[in-house]
């Protein structure tokens, strides 16, 4: 099948009261843990390149890469969505080059830092709804500003002036309205990277209560969670037994996410988990045997690792078991979708 609009797999997910999470990738051994771990659970997926992995890896690579993981996983649903355009012509240029799906993030101004104003924020998404929709593809906005910087994303808000930008459903009921998007990221205090919360967060920092005044105002529209990664304490120690230095940190419970999910939320961004894994991995095997120097011995330990974070966020999610129920609609398809 070919690669799947957002819209689609979050409109079966909000019939079927479930999450898809959503994973950034920069290369192959990315691609691959994610089709793994959909194999093994039947899950569809959601595969986001960022504009860093699209500078890291190339549009061309990444896109025969994704065209790879359709071909070998004819039964899984892939949507390829950008993650956090910083301009129409970025989500643009994607469209172009076969993604299915865009983030206009239109919170933020181009530099990808500053925090916009509303009415920016709603021209751009705007302009990028109009162009996306009459292909058919997906578009995704924010409204309010993730903290976090470390990544190169988010406003570089620290953990209290992320609590000042926090989405005001008021605003985002009107958002909705003025862009006609088909997925709306909301902050609630959560940022991106592995440096969330100095300790397990109580609702005071990390706002599940505006998820829920959101979906009760917005019941129809698709929530999605960035930031999400739940930094979990294991992946934390393999890291630092093998010669890492992570602060001690705290993320967003998987429990406060499946939460979320009874409240709407049907997209949930991950990245850092993965990176994680990833890093523990292969940290492992240079220190267990110094003496490897084939790429495949510690790329081929890390791609596990990643596939088995993967499954848990699939099924924790309630996406697993799903790949094969999906109706699906190609691009071509949703243009009549959103005429009508
Ligand atoms: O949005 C944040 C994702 O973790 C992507 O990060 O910009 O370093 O690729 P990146
Ligand atoms: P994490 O850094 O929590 O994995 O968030 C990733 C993200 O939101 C990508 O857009
Ligand atoms: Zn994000």
């Amino acid at each position: 099948m070919p690669l799947v609009p957002l819209r689609v797999l979050l409109d079966h997910a909000a019939e079927n009261d479930y999450g898809v999470a959503a994973l950034n990738v920069n290369n192959m051994e990315q691609i691959q843990a994610i089709m793994m771990a959909a194999q093994e659970t039947d899950s569809p997926v959601i595969i986001q390149a960022s504009r860093g992995a699209r500078q890291y890896s190339n549009d061309a690579y990444l896109r025969h890469l994704m065209l790879a993981a359709v071909e070998l996983n004819p039964t899984i649903p892939i949507v390829m969505h950008l993650d956090h355009g910083a301009s129409p012509d970025a989500c643009f240029s994607a469209i172009d080059q076969g993604f299915t799906s865009v983030m206009m993030d239109g919170s933020l101004s181009e530099d990808g830092k500053t925090p916009s104003d509303y009415d920016y924020n709603v021209k751009v998404t705007r302009e990028v709804v109009d162009a996306a929709h009459a292909q058919g593809i997906s578009v995704e906005g924010e409204i309010g500003a993730l903290g976090g910087i470390e990544d190169g994303h988010g406003a570089g808000l620290s953990e209290a002036e992320a609590q000042e930008h926090l989405t005001d459903p008021d605003q985002a009921e009107q958002f909705v309205k003025d862009t006609g998007l088909d997925a709306l990221a909301v902050a609630i205090g959560t940022s991106h990277g592995a440096y969330k919360f100095t300790k397990k967060p109580t609702g005071e920092v990390l706002r599940m209560n505006l998820i829920e005044e959101i979906h009760r105002r917005l019941p129809n529209t698709h929530i999605v969670m960035h930031g999400s990664s739940s930094v979990p304490q294991e992946l934390q120690d393999i890291i630092n037994q093998y010669g890492g230095a992570i602060r001690q940190t705290y993320g967003v419970p998987v429990e406060e996410i499946q939460r979320g999910i009874k409240n709407g939320v049907r997209k949930i961004n991950v990245d850092t988990d993965n990176r994680l894994a990833i890093t523990g991995a292969i940290r492992k095997v240079f220190q267990e045997t110094p003496e490897a120097f084939d790429p495949r011995k510690y790329l081929g330990p890390a791609r596990e690792a990643m596939k088995e974070v993967c499954k848990a966020r699939m099924v924790a999610f309630g996406q697993a078991g799903n790949a094969g129920k999906i109706k699906v609609k190609t691009a071509k398809e949703m243009v009549d979708f959103y005429k009508a």
